[in-house]
């Protein structure tokens, strides 16, 4: 039989005119950027430790409510928002057992959405925090999924075959304790079972590793659709999503779980075109191109930017006094990340997170942090600055662990606001506080610091202002590296777009330091827009940056 008659032609034709304009379709899509990410600077709030607007010792929504004014005032234009979820709170309420429901002790889904409109009409917008992968084993699914009986939930995690399966290729099990017999996956904490995504390659001998598209699978694809579209419409702008990289399982390169975040994006394109997605992956390269609009640096996969602030063992950060490491090492790693998500997404360079201690500020001086500060405010991509961090809180040392938090509980402490009672953070007796506010006598403050201008908070301030009027500093503005000395310092970098020309040089050592600009570098006039103001000189031999110690200069070029 001939198959290739006019008709079929015509037909096969077609079919791939519509083939390649839902290509097209999802190739604009896949580009398509909230356009106010461009200028965006996020701020991380870890709500227990906020503010507390009803003196129980523990922060809530309606403090962070309160304290948007000062968050519009420095300039941040999006939060990102740690899991404010009902929830047992065994990891500081990354163990879900209500996606739909604000947790009592921060308040209600109405006191939600009065924030998100507040923000919104100060020009924030709010991000939450999507725990895709995993809820609390208190969850009312994972209750039904243990049960003998087969019932709705019983796909929706992942479990083996017989209670006596005690270990599994490359994955932890939990075993015993369920009514079913089977063991399950957890994706984190024992208490923090991993919904079932399926796996990439499932393993013919394992049969309860289930295909990425068996009914369980996609039954949590649409749920996690659901729980997204939820808040969505009651106003939140985006998801930093936790774990992004872990959904499906077996998926060495990470292939499958990015089919799957691609999805997802052609949706939000379509029905949320001005929403965003970061992920906490830390694979931009993976996790840019698969959908997500940013992705963080983070310190457990990319030991260029652990080494910025806070590298492992004796070694030195690279932003500290002794100028022992240089900031190739973290350029080495960073500039082809930036090649392979250029035009695609953003980076997310963070201050520090609910997970990384000690803070930024921790044993560095008001102006180290400064020269720190400089740096993330002006790199391309989107900065989070970590709640406290523009202040140059420390996190504390050896308070035993909340929540979940171990290593990690000394920077999850209270923000301190001013010298009042608990720093102006809650009116609670000390001992209710969710944690301890920082005992030391000059412990930094809001108050303090908007009343100095020469503090971190008011250098913060103008950084953020500075890059938000300039288009070359902008996410997207281009990042070149222009000279690393030989001894490390000065580092000077170009930002450039729209014909705009920033330079950008650092000092964080305790030396001064000196250098020769190349030649190529041609210019009439540098503008000072921050920093040093004697920082670029020119002589017979060119422009020379000359650095105190502890210095920047951010300049226009002319
Ligand atoms: C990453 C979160 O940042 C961390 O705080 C949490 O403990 C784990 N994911 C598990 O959800």
């Amino acid at each position: 039989m001939n198959h290739n008659t006019p008709f079929r032609r015509a037909a096969v034709l077609a079919a791939s005119m519509i083939a390649l304009a839902q290509l097209a379709q999802g190739a604009e899509a896949s580009t398509n950027m909230p356009a106010w990410l461009e200028h965006s600077v996020f701020y991380e709030i870890y709500p227990q430790s906020f503010r507390d607007s009803n003196g129980d010792g523990i922060g809530d929504l309606r403090g962070i409510t309160e304290q948007l004014p000062y968050l519009h005032d420095l300039g941040i234009t999006g939060i990102w928002l740690n899991p404010c979820f009902e929830s047992p709170f065994r990891d500081a309420g990354y163990d879900i057992s209500d996606f739909y429901k604000v947790a009592p002790r921060y308040g209600s889904n109405d006191d939600l959405r009065a924030l998100f409109a507040e923000a919104r009409r100060l020009g924030i917008r709010v991000m939450l925090d999507l725990v895709a992968g995993h809820t609390s084993d208190q969850h009312p699914w994972f209750q039904a999924s243990q049960r003998h009986e087969r019932n709705k939930y019983t796909d929706w995690y992942i479990w083996t075959d017989s209670v006596w399966t005690w270990t599994a290729p490359g994955q932890q099990v939990v075993v015993g304790g369920a009514e079913r017999d089977a063991s399950y996956i957890p994706n984190f904490f024992h208490f923090q079972p991993a919904l079932n995504y399926g796996f990439a390659e499932p393993d013919p001998k394992a049969p309860w590793e289930q295909p990425v598209d068996a009914p369980g699978p996609r039954a949590v694809r649409e749920e996690l659709k659901n729980i997204m579209r939820f808040w969505f419409d009651l106003g939140a702008s985006g998801f930093r999503v936790d774990m992004a990289g872990s959904l499906v399982k077996n998926d060495p390169d990470g292939k499958a779980t990015a089919a799957l975040w691609h999805e997802f994006r052609q949706w939000m394109d379509k029905e949320y075109p001005d929403c965003a997605l970061v992920s906490e992956w830390s694979q931009p390269q993976v996790a840019i191109p698969s959908g997500f609009h940013m992705d963080f640096l983070l310190p457990f996969a990319k030991p260029g930017y652990k080494a910025l602030f806070r590298p492992e063992g004796d070694a030195k950060p690279i932003f500290d006094r002794s100028g022992q490491t240089s900031i190739k090492v973290f350029l080495d790693e960073f500039e082809p990340l930036l090649a392979a998500t250029k035009g695609k997404g953003f980076i997310a360079i963070p201050s520090g997170n609910h997970d990384t201690a000690p803070r930024l500020g921790n044993g560095r001086t008001t102006r180290e942090v400064d020269v720190a500060m400089a740096f993330l405010l002006t790199m391309p991509g989107v900065p989070f600055i970590y709640y406290g961090d523009e202040i140059g809180m420390h996190s504390l040392n050896g308070l035993p662990s909340k929540e979940g938090g171990y290593g990690r509980t000394g920077a999850r402490t209270p923000m301190q606001w001013d010298a009042s009672t608990n720093a102006g953070f809650s009116t609670a007796p000390s001992e209710k506080l969710y944690l301890p506010v920082d005992p030391a006598a000059n412990r930094p403050t809001v108050a303090a610091q908007q009343a100095d201008p020469a503090s971190s908070l008011n250098l913060a301030h103008a950084l953020i202002a500075l890059r938000k009027a300039h288009p070359a500093l902008g996410a997207s503005g281009d990042y070149e590296t222009v000279f690393v000395a030989k001894g490390g310092w000065p580092f000077v970098f170009r930002r450039t777009k729209d014909g705009e020309e920033i330079l950008v040089a650092l000092n964080p050592t305790a030396k001064s330091c000196e250098a020769a600009l190349p030649r190529k570098i041609k210019a009439s006039e540098m503008q000072l827009l921050a920093g040093e103001a004697i920082a670029f000189r020119h002589d017979a031999g060119g422009w020379r940056v000359v650095l105190p110690p502890a210095s920047f200069a951010v300049v226009k070029v002319k």
